[in-house]
């Protein structure tokens, strides 16, 4: 008698073929090591077996040597590796970051805020009045462009990227025995040999992650999600990091052309629209308590390295505009204020305040006082020429030629 999973769903399907077929299940390998699958489906082309069912992903060097039927479960290759987990709570949100990445990001929201403020200021009525009541509009400024800017959803390849830098260090990997993901490892990912360490046994997983590379252990175990998440579900102190970096299934294997494969699939197919497929899946695949976040969990955080270039950008965006308002205001002080500050006689302090209250000035009322002084400035010159004509007027005319004017 053979009982699991995969032979839950084989005689389910089989049972929905539209004849009766006859068979016999014999046990593959030697009852102590995994088995290769790719081995198994070889031992079809060779007519050792009819068929072979079980765990069997459907790759392509596997597809050269049998026909495979749909695939009953997705189970595509993730990275599972030890978490330090931490209780969730109302800090929670601050996870993601590292201390020293929130801490820039505030200032910059800060830096960011002061700027608007000081571009704003002289221009919009919102960013004046009481000293106290401008900070509270700087920081909300910033805070709220938290909440009212981002509009997109992101697509995370934290996974990708996890992999990545998996490839890229020299640690030990962990991979099932048997598999085929070793093969994948060195072909596909260009993993050096020497780097991959062969696992039997959950319990094996468990103490290689646990001892860590520098014990001679593993820093992560590549696995396909459905051992991981049957593994994952008594062992809440692992977790899977980023998301699955391929896309396979399992199905079962029968010899070239045979019609068998398309029958199966038909009834596979069938299974998994009558939800029996799932029903099978949730009884040997879902256990307990930690699956779910242990699954799902991602332990990627990022920091100031990751964001440092936004920062860049950020920074000199907000220098190029603080520069350029600061020598406009400059040049329409020199334009608005020099006349009078040249026969002023004021000290640089005193001139400094004058500048001061200008830049805290609403550009408008700057305008028009101007424009009221030069207006004053052309009448009062109007005036002391009438003055001085009707004064050169009286000079010049004789008292008796006056008296006849
Ligand atoms: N699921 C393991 C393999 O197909 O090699």
């Amino acid at each position: 008698m053979f009982t699991g999973y995969c032979i839950d769903v084989f005689t389910d399907a089989i049972n929905l073929l539209p004849y009766a077929i006859p068979y016999k299940l014999i046990p593959y390998g030697d009852g102590t090591n995994n088995p290769s699958g790719t081995e198994l489906v070889r031992l079809i082309t060779a007519g050792v077996y009819d068929a072979a069912i079980g765990d069997i992903a459907i790759i392509t060097n596997r597809t050269r040597m049998a026909d495979f039927t749909q695939p009953y479960i997705e189970s595509g290759l993730v990275v599972v590796a030890p978490v330090k987990r931490m209780n969730s709570g109302a800090w929670s949100f601050l996870k993601p970051f590292t201390r020293q990445m929130w801490g820039v990001t505030a200032l910059f929201f800060i830096v960011v805020g002061a700027v608007v403020w000081i571009l704003e200021h002289r221009l919009n009525d919102e960013f004046r009045g009481p000293p106290r009541r401008q900070m509270i509009t700087i920081l909300w400024f910033s805070f709220s462009t938290w909440f009212f800017a981002h509009r997109e959803n992101t697509i995370s390849t934290l996974g990708r990227f996890c992999i990545d830098s998996l490839i890229s260090s020299k640690d030990p990997i962990g991979y099932q025995q048997g598999s085929f993901t070793r093969d994948y490892l060195i072909n596909e990912l260009g993993i050096q040999k020497s780097r991959l360490i062969s696992l039997k046994m959950p319990e094996d997983y468990a103490k290689a992650l646990k001892d860590g590379p520098r014990n001679g252990g593993v820093a992560a175990v590549v696995d396909e999600r459905a051992y991981i998440e049957l593994f994952l579900s008594t062992r809440c102190e692992f977790s899977i990091v980023g998301q699955e970096f391929t896309k396979n299934g399992w199905g079962f294997a029968f010899p070239r052309d045979s019609t068998l494969a398309v029958d199966m699939s038909t009834a596979i197919l069938r299974l998994s629209e009558n939800g029996d497929l799932q029903r099978i899946h949730d009884k040997w695949l879902i256990r307990s308590a930690c699956s779910r976040q242990g699954a799902k969990l991602e332990v990627d955080r990022l920091d100031l390295r990751s964001f440092w270039g936004l920062y860049l950008i950020c920074g000199i965006a907000c220098l190029v505009a603080l520069l350029t308002h600061f020598l406009m205001m400059v040049r329409q002080y020199i334009r608005h204020y020099s006349p009078e500050l040249d026969s002023s006689g004021q000290s640089t302090s005193a001139r400094l305040q004058t500048f001061l209250s200008f830049v805290d000035e609403k550009e408008q009322e700057v305008k028009s006082r101007s424009n009221r002084r030069k207006l004053e400035m052309a009448s009062n010159r109007n005036e002391s020429m009438d003055n001085h004509s009707s004064k050169r007027r009286h000079i010049e005319s004789p008292p008796d030629a006056s008296n006849e004017a």
